[in-house]
Parts: C-alpha cells; sequence; structure tokens
C-alpha cells in the first residue's frame, strides 16, 4: 500500500541532519573515523551529583506513576529560586511550566497561538525547530534577517505593516544558534515595545543562557514588561549537558504557560518525576558544575577561533553557545561543501542554509569533543578549505 504522507510534515522528518547521520553511519560500517562536529548535542557528561540524586530519587515508588501535569510543585518552587538567584527574576508558580524538551514547547507555541495562514516571525539564521513548528501548525513564517552589520539581531523596523497584521509569534534566542551572537538587555527593551505596539507575543529561547563568555547573557525576562508580553524557554540539556534526560521548562506571561501547558498535557505528557527531582537538586546545587561546564567552551572556542583565524577563516567570535559560524570563501555552495567534507575528510558539520536562506555560504561547527580533536578537526577543514 502506499502511505500517503499529510502535506504539514512534508519535507520536516527528512532534514540534512537526519541524511548526515545516516551517511555517518554508512561511512562508520565501512571502517572510516568519523569525526561529528555537526550536531548540537554536549560531549561531556551530565553533573555526576545530579545523576546521584536521580538514582535515589528512580527508586521512590511515587516517582513510578504519571507525572503531575505542568510539572512537580517542588521543581516549579526550585525553578523559582533559580530564576530569582540567577537572573533577579520574580515568578508566581502559575508563571512555570514543565516539558520534555524545549522542543516540545517550539511545536506546542505555534499550534496554541498561530491560525492557518497566519505568520509567525523567525530569525533566519535559527534553529530549525521554530520553522518546523510553525509550518506544521499551518502558519507562515516570515524571516527576520540576522546580518553581521546588525550585530545579528533582528530589525524590526524592516517588517511590511501587512506582515505584523497578521503575526501571532516572534522567536528569539540569544546567545543564538547558529551565529554564536549575544543580545543586550537594550535590544530585549526595544522587543518588550515592539510586541506590545503590535500586540505579538514573544518567546525567548534561551538554550545556551550560562554559555556566554563576555558578560552573562540577559534573561528576557529582566526587562520591564517582559512578561507582559512573552514567555522564556529554559532547558537542560545544554547547560547541564541532560540533552538525553528530555526536561526543560518555560518561565514567564500567565496565559501563556496556561497554553503551552493545555497543548502539552494532550499531546507529550510529561516528564519523569525521578528527573524532575534530579533537575529540583541540579538548578539549588550546580553554580560551580556550570561555571566550569562555562569555561570549557570558552577555552575550546578561544583556540579554535584563534587557528581559524591564523589561516584567515572567516569566523565570528562568538559572545556564547559552543558554536562556530564560519564564513566560506568564493560563495561555495555550503551544502555541497558539508557534504564532501564529510565523504572525503570524514569531518561531519552542519550546512549554514540549513538554518535559513541568511545561512548561504556559511557552516556551523559544535565545539563538542575536546579541544585536542577539535583542533586536529578544523585542520582537516581548513586544508579542505584551501583544496577548494
Ligand atoms: C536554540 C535551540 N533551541 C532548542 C533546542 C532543543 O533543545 P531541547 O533539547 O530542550 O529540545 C536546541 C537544540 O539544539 C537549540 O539549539
Amino acid at each position: 500500500m502506499k502511505i500517503n504522507q499529510a502535506s504539514r510534515i512534508n519535507g520536516e522528518t527528512d532534514n540534512f541532519l537526519s541524511r548526515q547521520q545516516e551517511l555517518i553511519r554508512e561511512l562508520k560500517q565501512a571502517g572510516h573515523e568519523v569525526i561529528s562536529l555537526g550536531r548540537g548535542s554536549p560531549d561531556l557528561p551530565t553533573f555526576p551529583d545530579i545523576v546521584d540524586e536521580f538514582l535515589q530519587d528512580s527508586k521512590k515508588s511515587l516517582n513510578h506513576g504519571y507525572p503531575p501535569y505542568g510539572g512537580k510543585q517542588s521543581l516549579k518552587v526550585a525553578i523559582q529560586k533559580f530564576y530569582q538567584s540567577e537572573y533577579g527574576v520574580e515568578l508566581s508558580l502559575d508563571e512555570i511550566t514543565i516539558f520534555s524538551g524545549s522542543l516540545a514547547a517550539i511545536t506546542a507555541l505555534p499550534m496554541v497561538l498561530l491560525n492557518p495562514g497566519d505568520y509567525a516571525l523567525i530569525p533566519d539564521p535559527a534553529f530549525f525547530g521554530y520553522q518546523n513548528g510553525v509550518k506544521m501548525a499551518g502558519g507562515r513564517s516570515y524571516p527576520l534577517p540576522l546580518k553581521a552589520d546588525h550585530q545579528y539581531l533582528p530589525s524590526y523596523d524592516q517588517i511590511p505593516p501587512a506582515v505584523l497584521n497578521q503575526a501571532n509569534l516572534l522567536f528569539l534566542n540569544y546567545p543564538n544558534n547558529p551565529t554564536g551572537a549575544g543580545a543586550t538587555r537594550e535590544f530585549f527593551e526595544e522587543t518588550v515595545s515592539f510586541a506590545k505596539q503590535n500586540q505579538i507575543p514573544v518567546v525567548h529561547d534561551f538554550a545556551y543562557a550560562d554559555i556566554s563568555f563576555h558578560q552573562s547573557a540577559p534573561s528576557f525576562l529582566s526587562v520591564p514588561g517582559a512578561k507582559d508580553v512573552g514567555v522564556e524557554l529554559y532547558t537542560l540539556s545544554k547547560t547541564f549537558n541532560m540533552a538525553g534526560w528530555r526536561i526543560a521548562f518555560a518561565v514567564g506571561n500567565q496565559e501563556l504557560i496556561h497554553l503551552i501547558e493545555g497543548f502539552i498535557r494532550v499531546s507529550f505528557g510529561g516528564v519523569f518525576g525521578a528527573i524532575q527531582d534530579a533537575v529540583e537538586f541540579g538548578l539549588l546545587n550546580s553554580q560551580e558544575g556550570r561555571a566550569n561546564l562555562r569555561a570549557v567552551y570558552q577555552d575550546r572556542q578561544a583556540a579554535a577561533v584563534q587557528l581559524l583565524k591564523a589561516h584567515h577563516i572567516e569566523v565570528l567570535d562568538s559572545a556564547g553557545t559552543f558554536f562556530l559560524w564560519i564564513k566560506l570563501p568564493n560563495d561555495v555552495d555550503d551544502v555541497q561543501f558539508a557534504n564532501d567534507l564529510l565523504k572525503e575528510k570524514y569531518v561531519a558539520v552542519v550546512a549554514g542554509s540549513t538554518f535559513g536562506e541568511y545561512g548561504k555560504g556559511y557552516i556551523r561547527v559544535s565545539l563538542v569533543d575536546q579541544t585536542e580533536t577539535i583542533l586536529e578537526t578544523l585542520k582537516r577543514l581548513i586544508s579542505f578549505i584551501e583544496e577548494n
């Protein structure tokens, strides 16, 4: 029988990264040693005391049943304390909801905010999840170019009024994947007034919150009025090395929190109680672990940028994240380049156009291996750039 796929998922389940994973598997099976600096999955383990806490909590029978909708009260209290001590942001318990990874909320938000044909404003380049979520919800994406000459921040004054009239969601993400750019408090203040003026809910994806090198990355909620217009998504995947555990939360505007929670209740369900307990412990006991992790990424970034610049390769001196955003010389096709690099040098990186039109001509390298391996891999990359 021929299976007819619904148009809303056309293309979404077969993206660059899944095809790349397939090719890596084939190359490994053929005996090649592939180094993957493609996916953004942290290489270091979860902090050991969080794992120990989880082992204890997993034995509690209370955790073996369905978890409460929206997350455990005890974890919400820990999130309150965490946001207060890290960002000076006061939250009430109904301004917090917990789910299985931020991708769940990124999918839920277009579903609960967009009617067919409505616009979501999405940075370009950006994490693929925003675009996919909007498409699956039947919405339209309006790209906000992130350009070097505007510090990789969107220019709201370039959006046509017809789009603004039909827009009901704005995604932002700083420190930014894939560029590594940071946002300022002034930009977030501008965002709040833009959102109020045009009545557009804001979602700030704070996935790389802690991985900020020159100064602490501001929380969107720390600027006045932010809670009136939006929410912030905080995942444990990157900053706690917990990508496999699948846990994240949203904080901010109560109505939006309620909508996310409602959608997640009927779709994804909750998060294993022992994971929630371990995160409760982690949020309150992780300052040192997170600072060490930030230092690791900062060292890797500095060494990698120094090597690339010594070979006159254009790379953004990133403000945060564990990504390098590298400009390919001579209008080289980034998809072709990334595919050939994998097949010929056994190095996986992500083609920039995977992240949008404005990613064309770039590649993204994830600093998710030891510095020595990263530098060796970059040498292979550099020689490939020089040969092409
Ligand atoms: C900007 C951004 N948001 C969200 C995610 C997904 O995070 P999670 O593991 O919480 O689903 C990623 C993962 O790469 C990301 O880079």
